[in-house]
């Protein structure tokens, strides 16, 4: 197949290991089948400043695509911009539109969580509507692996290895001294648990952290998070708690909030930068049972931790950019490729597309199968479905003893 078309591409949410993978992905194939590539800088915000790059002049080769692989953040920036309601402010879209024409843009791929999509789903709609040649296509992407549609979604596998790989590193040092002591290590992922689930694969390691696990779709009561955690330690010296930064009490308060605390909230509706759930359950802990605790807030590191990014994600992110183009380039709109699981060992998958539109501010949560019966861990089931995702590792470019990054988009 080949198209001689211009495909512009925009990353948007929360960064992720292997965003820029599926970028790579989108320009290589893009590039095959004989497109021209562009980005908008800082998603849909860039382009209704028409601030769009030739990606020709900046990822001009292999080796500087090969390089963007290996390279954490989103490189071509992004934002958290809600496109507004086409029926309130037609202006808009009629603006992005005339860009989309005067730029000879022939298809739209937007790299994105279940937000960005909910643009990809507004902007095929007034496409559709306006009579518009151009396709819009997104390509799934988060850490918080929430989005309905695909079996996992890209960048997930890179923060689970990351996550579990910490967990089980910090439990270690926190096992050094003959003392009793808790560690709380806060994961992120504000309305789904996935990523603070994964932490599960660490168990591997032998000792046994983390102990207990805490995800926002199973609320629990400090009272008996105490009381978990007062048993624990009758039996061992070191226990690790991993809590998502969204984990809940019964009531529906977020733990990183006071109980009667409002929940500030995003464009989107989202918790809005959620962090505090370790500390205020470190010192909890501390009081109520009198031993050491500390807190460990992974924060932004566990979406940008490129130099232990899982191989099998990054593949997979690279693949979805490219059946993206595929599919835009044989006329779908309104789509996301999506991941079908076909088999667990061997781990086999195949690639699909979505209803953009059914992904569109839609969550996918744990299912409550696999969250154990007092919700403060997750079941078997929950490890077999995560464990290939954070397979194979990837051997960065390191120069001068750091791993070497593209150059940033001047
Ligand atoms: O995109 C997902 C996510 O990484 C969440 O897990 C986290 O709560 C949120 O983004 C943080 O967003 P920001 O970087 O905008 O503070």
């Amino acid at each position: 197949m080949s198209w001689n078309a211009r495909v512009l591409v925009g990353q948007s949410g929360g960064p992720t290991a292997a965003i820029n993978a599926s970028l790579a992905g989108v320009v290589q194939t893009a590039r095959a089948l004989g497109a021209e590539a562009w980005g908008m800088r800082h998603g849909v915000q860039g382009l209704l400043a028409d601030d769009v790059v030739d990606l020709a002049r900046t990822l001009p080769d292999a080796a500087s695509l090969e390089l963007l692989r290996q390279t954490p953040a989103s490189y071509l920036g992004s934002c958290r911009y809600k496109l507004p309601d086409a029926d309130a402010d037609p202006a808009t879209y009629e603006r992005l539109f005339r860009t989309l024409e005067a730029r000879r843009v022939d298809a739209v791929l937007y790299i994105g969580g279940n937000d960005s999509m909910d643009t990809i789903a507004k902007l095929s709609a007034w496409g559709a509507r306006a009579g518009s040649p151009v396709r819009f296509v997104g390509v799934p992407k988060t850490i918080d692996n929430d989005l309905e549609g695909t079996d996992h979604t890209p960048g997930f596998g890179s923060a689970a290895k990351f996550v579990a790989t910490s967990v089980a590193e910090l439990g270690r040092d926190a096992s050094v001294y003959d003392l009793p002591n808790v560690l709380v290590v806060e994961v992120m992922g504000r309305g789904a648990g996935w990523l603070a689930g994964a932490s599960c694969l660490a168990r591997q390691d032998g000792l046994g952290h983390p102990d207990l696990i805490l995800l926002p779709e199973a609320p629990v009561s400090e009272d008996a998070l105490v009381e978990a955690v007062r048993g624990l330690l009758a039996r061992k010296r070191c226990v690790v708690v991993a809590a998502s930064e969204g984990a809940r009490r019964p009531d529906g308060s977020l733990m990183c909030e006071p109980p009667t605390g409002a929940v500030r909230t995003d464009a989107f509706g989202h918790a809005a930068a959620l962090s505090g759930t370790g500390r205020h359950l470190a010192q909890l802990l501390g009081e109520r049972l009198g031993v050491k605790t500390r807190a460990v807030e992974l924060s932004t590191l566990q979406r940008c931790a490129s130099h232990l990014a899982s191989a099998c994600d990054l593949a997979e992110a690279a693949a979805l950019g490219g059946v993206a183009v595929r599919a835009a380039a044989a006329g779908e709109t309104g789509v996301m490729p999506a991941i079908r699981r076909e088999g667990n060992s061997p781990y086999l998958v195949s690639y699909g597309l979505a209803d953009v539109s059914a992904v569109a501010n839609a969550e996918r949560r744990v299912p409550a199968a696999w969250i154990r019966e007092d919700g403060m861990d997750v079941t078997s089931d929950f490890a077999d479905y995560v464990r290939p995702l954070v397979t194979g590792e990837v051997a960065p470019l390191f120069v001068d003893g750091l791993p070497l990054h593209v150059e940033p988009l001047a």
